[in-house]
């Protein structure tokens, strides 16, 4: 059955050049092209025979999912993802009303860094629309997390009751086991995604966690998105506010507003830089929240995200004490092989599976210096 997985990843490796030349001024249109392929494969019930591949068979020690943002709106079928390579789908950012976001083109692309800066704003067709399709594509199977946030428009109170109607109509879906808390946006509610340790900022993640622990059933858990240009002082507040609630990991983290030269030359002056530009910073906020949350003796699972594009990436994650890892950026770059490869390399890794990888940390690492 690999065989035609096979060509579909090398389709995309030949078709990649081409999409990103025709979709350079606004990248956006390469993911809206992925969303149509995604339904129609969904739709001719062509998804096991195309995507499924002996690693799908592989039970990784990692929970491997796509990252926010990759399926705002449901519109990707989850079993697609699933037959893709991924144990869990990530949907949302969900506001509870619709919103549009900034004026296109709103993100940029930095290929020779497999780096992209976005600035969308958060848009979204609101919670509504997500659950139809939920409920459209019905799948029991695969579990789903919903990443949630309030519509850019609402604050103080209104932000809290929005936040609030989503989980409300969104927690009785069978699938639906957990929630993930968007507080580190860069385009929306603060100015650059990094909590820091005004009492005004921990009261309101404060209410929000009170908001959403209150409306979580029983059975869901609650995880925490945050931003990798948090520092000791910041992690330390989260871990203060958090141990007043009912949560049970962190995802870190999401896009930085630091935009080195080396990765984002001419940077756009906006938006939050993911892929290979956030890798160290992610990494090293995962490592002082590791430490710090051991320091403090207490236990979250934590979910890697930023910039893993590779197994040694994975493994550095999963030695800073991580469960789970959250792919978007290098999806694009790598292309689908990427999940396999993850899987693959994490099931049994020997050396010469990961010798591709070690080439390209060394490029890469060639490059920064
Ligand atoms: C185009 C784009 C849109 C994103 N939208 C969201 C979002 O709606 N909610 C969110 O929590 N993170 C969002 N993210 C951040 C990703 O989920 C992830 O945290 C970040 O990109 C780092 O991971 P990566 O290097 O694997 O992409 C977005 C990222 C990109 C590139």
């Amino acid at each position: 059955m690999d065989q035609i997985r096979n060509l579909f990843d090398r389709s995309y490796d030949l078709f990649k050049p081409l999409l990103f030349y025709l979709t350079k001024r606004d990248p956006e249109t390469a993911h809206n092209i992925f969303v149509k392929f995604a339904q129609a494969l969904h739709e001719l019930r062509l998804e096991k025979f195309v995507l499924d591949n002996e690693e799908n068979e592989l039970e990784s020690p990692i929970e491997i999912s796509n990252a926010a943002g990759l399926n705002k709106n449901g519109e990707i079928p989850p079993s697609f993802l699933a037959y893709l390579g991924f144990d869990r789908v990530v949907i949302g950012t969900v506001t509870y009303e619709p919103w549009k976001g900034n004026e296109r083109p709103r993100c940029k692309r930095y290929e020779s860094t497999a780096s992209l800066v976005n600035w969308l704003g958060l848009p979204g067709h609101g919670v509504k629309k997500v659950a139809e399709r939920i409920i459209e594509y019905r799948d029991p199977k695969t579990p789903i997390t919903i990443n949630v946030m309030a519509t850019p428009s609402k604050k103080g109170d209104d932000a809290l009751e929005d936040i609030k109607y989503t989980i409300e109509i969104l927690r009785h879906f069978q699938n639906i086991d957990r929630f993930e808390l968007n507080i580190s946006c860069p385009n929306t509610h603060s100015s650059n995604g990094a909590i820091d340790a005004r009492s005004e900022y921990q009261k309101n993640l404060d209410d929000m966690l009170r908001i959403t622990d209150a409306y979580l059933l029983e059975s869901q858990e609650l995880d925490v998105k945050l931003s990798p240009d948090l520092d000791e002082r910041g992690i330390k507040t989260i871990l203060e506010v958090a141990s007043d609630h009912r949560i049970h990991g962190f995802t870190i983290g999401n896009t930085t507003t630091n935009h080195d030269e080396y990765h984002i030359p001419k940077s756009p002056g906006k938006g939050g830089a993911s892929g290979n530009a956030v890798y160290a910073a992610s990494l090293k906020v995962q490592q002082m929240f590791y430490e710090e949350m051991r320091r403090q003796g207490r236990s979250y699972r934590i979910n890697a995200c930023g910039g893993i594009n590779s197994i040694i990436r994975a493994k550095q994650r999963v030695d800073y004490g991580a469960t789970g890892i959250q792919v978007y950026t290098p999806l694009i770059f790598t292309g689908p092989k990427l999940v396999r490869y993850l899987r693959r390399g994490l099931v049994n890794v020997k050396f010469n599976e990961i010798k591709e990888d070690i080439e390209r940390l060394v490029i890469d690492n060639a490059r920064v210096q």
